[in-house]
């Protein structure tokens, strides 16, 4: 079924009140070191919940997704912006890029949906359109890490009611076939390499998601990953929410 964007992204930010709340609580004080930017890719924006940020960093900001629909909303979005640039691609490939010209990639929320064959694919494309020394920010899956958990192997049936006990988490459409360990392992055949990666969870208990922030250098001449485990990830949502509910309220 197709998505009817009826608000336009927002809708996701629900754990953390606003967008604007995630943004400034959750996302930019993870990508904070890699901004400003000259040259910024946001693969996958859907409506520009984060392209609505991202454009105040940079003096050049090129948004690419699979989606008509996304791409013309963010067109109308961001019309005002001359130095936005929004490019529909056919989900794999990022030839409107120059070679060499991106200082910073950010993903969110979108690589998490992604198999292996779309992630590998555009890192095979960052490891040429980034810059050398270039970063990145991607947030994608890590439920292939539990592929061989008793959660996964059992049939649906049998999950269902488990869920609605509360005895297992949803997956919430991730991907099962990438992990941390194998988006690192893709981005050094790639020339890429992962500086840390925070793995966290996604409104449940196991961390099914990470944030891999990367670089464009020789992996063998890098410090090893720094990689942290965050299980506290909804609950610095729920604190965020609070703390922006309560500046709207105008309490001290
Ligand atoms: C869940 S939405 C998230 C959008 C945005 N990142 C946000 O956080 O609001 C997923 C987006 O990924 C895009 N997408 C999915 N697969 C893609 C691919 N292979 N290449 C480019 N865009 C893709 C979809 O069109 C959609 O815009």
């Amino acid at each position: 079924m197709k998505y009817d964007w009826k608000d336009a992204g927002e809708e996701w930010s629900e754990p953390w009140g606003t967008s604007e709340a995630q943004w400034f609580g959750a996302i930019l004080p993870r990508v904070r070191d890699c901004l400003p930017a000259g040259t910024i890719l946001e693969i996958a924006p859907g409506f520009g919940r984060w392209t609505h940020y991202l454009r105040d960093y940079c003096q050049e900001l090129w948004v690419v997704d699979r989606a008509t629909d996304c791409i013309d909303a963010c067109r109308r979005r961001f019309a005002a912006d001359s130095h936005v640039k929004c490019y529909l691609n056919d989900g794999l490939s990022l030839s409107m890029i120059a070679d060499g010209s991106v200082d910073f990639v950010f993903s969110f929320d979108s690589f998490v949906h992604t198999d292996r064959k779309v992630v590998e694919a555009y890192l095979c494309e960052l490891g040429t359109k980034l810059k050398i020394g270039g970063k990145g920010f991607i947030h994608h899956s890590n439920l292939g890490h539990y592929a061989n958990s008793l959660r996964e192997r059992l049939p649906r049936a049998v999950i269902k009611p488990l869920i609605k006990a509360k005895i297992f988490d949803r997956k919430h459409r991730r991907n099962p076939s990438m992990s941390a360990d194998l988006f690192r392992a893709l981005c050094a055949q790639q020339g890429l390499h992962c500086v840390s990666q925070e793995l966290i969870n996604w409104r449940g208990r196991r961390l099914i998601d990470c944030f891999s922030l990367l670089t464009r250098s020789d992996p063998a001449k890098e410090k090893p990953t720094r990689i942290t485990r965050n299980p506290n990830f909804m609950r610095e949502a729920a604190l965020i929410r609070a703390k922006s509910r309560s500046r709207r309220n105008g309490d001290t």
